[in-house]
């Protein structure tokens, strides 16, 4: 039942902030204010050398902003790889592994014989999954479950930032079983955490201004998406929800990356999305765009209040964003992300919730 919605994908995106609030209650403890993952223990976090992660896709993007995370709040190395590569390069996995696969349907092909391939090899096993009884949920050792309800849309949304929010609490207790995460950093963190619900409210705010944005996006050939640290995924997860709605080809780098190659790409024809909170990173991404600017590039700017004020006149468009810390900032960007795809779908008039070749479901390799 798609509601008032024209879409299941429409409905999926607004049902964000109260799935979150969902996700979010079941793996943090609000009253202290910690991570509370019950299941955690099996993984070991705080014998690990390396956390190894694989998925497809969308989840794929979920697994690489968590990266960012375990490494830098719980110390954790983290070998991450896309599901259909990891299975065939024999790396060397062992018992002293841990191994955690994330999808929403529990059933994709190259996830789950990564899974096999891992736990053959004795590694402890971890599925982060949307569907309780899928295959891949039944063959983990610990099932760490989003609480998204049915995703309808093919296009993932609603999976991704519960995907985001299990990750974030699984960092943040590895952090905390490795001794290297302070009680009063933790606290700090989850009460951020606990303002997503709320800031994913505001940030659909944004959505006519973004839906006025997409009409002449929907006129163009090809679109560049720019983010660094954890909104690098997200210009990843941006390009591919593009071209999979819109099928306007379209790519997503780190914005450093640029001027290694993509950037011959740019002229006036070229719209460019820059997901860019104001961060302690903010600065070399103002001077990313300024580049993309002088070659009469056209850029769409998510950030917030703050990133407005200091991009230098670059942007020819500007989305804002409430402000956010910086755990956050992945879990709320993905909104606008979404609704640009979408949107721009909606002009071209494409199949929104059911793009040509595509399954929601991929079971065969
Ligand atoms: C993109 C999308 C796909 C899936 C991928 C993995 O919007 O939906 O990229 O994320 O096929 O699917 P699951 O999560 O079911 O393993």
């Amino acid at each position: 039942d798609k509601g008032n919605y024209k879409h299941f994908m429409a409905k999926e995106i607004h049902e964000q902030p109260e799935v979150l609030g969902h996700t979010l209650s079941r793996y943090f403890d609000y009253t202290t204010n910690t991570a509370n993952v019950a299941g955690a223990e099996k993984l070991n976090f705080n014998k690990l050398s390396r956390l190894l992660i694989s998925a497809c896709g969308t989840a794929y993007l979920a697994g690489l902003v968590s990266k960012y995370w375990f490494e830098k709040y719980a110390r954790l190395p983290v070998e991450i790889d896309i599901a259909s590569e990891f299975r065939y390069r024999e790396t060397p996995v062992s018992g002293n592994d841990a191994a955690l696969f994330i999808s929403q349907s529990g059933e994709t092909a190259d996830t789950l014989a990564s899974l096999r391939y891992c736990k053959e090899n004795g590694a402890a096993i971890g599925a982060v999954v949307n569907v309780p009884e899928s295959t891949i949920a039944r063959e983990a050792d610990m099932v760490y479950p989003t609480i998204a309800g049915p995703e309808i849309g093919v296009a993932s949304t609603k999976a991704f930032t519960c995907q985001l929010a299990v990750l974030a609490a699984l960092a943040l207790q590895a952090g905390r079983e490795r001794g290297v995460l302070s009680a009063e950093r933790e606290q700090e963190l989850v009460s951020e955490l606990t303002e997503i619900p709320s800031l994913a409210l505001k940030a659909l705010a944004a959505e006519s201004e973004i839906e006025k944005l997409s009409q002449p996006l929907s006129k163009a050939d090809n679109a560049l998406y720019l983010g660094r640290s954890t909104n690098y995924p997200l210009a990843l997860e941006g390009a591919l929800k593009l071209k999979e709605l819109s099928y306007i080809h379209a790519e997503g780098y780190a914005a450093g990356e640029l001027k290694h190659g993509p950037i011959a790409l740019i002229d006036e024809n070229m719209p460019v999305f820059v997901i860019a909170p104001y961060d302690s990173i903010y600065e070399k991404t103002v001077s990313n765009m300024q580049e993309v600017a002088a070659r009469g590039g056209r850029i769409v700017l998510i950030t917030d209040r703050k990133g407005a004020e200091e991009s230098g006149g670059a942007a020819e468009n500007t989305v804002i964003m409430p402000d956010m810390s910086d755990i956050v900032a992945p879990i709320i960007y993905a909104l606008p992300v979404q609704l640009i795809a979408y949107h721009t779908a909606v002009f071209m008039g494409t199949d929104v919730d059911q793009p040509r070749n595509l399954a929601k479901s991929v079971t065969v390799e």
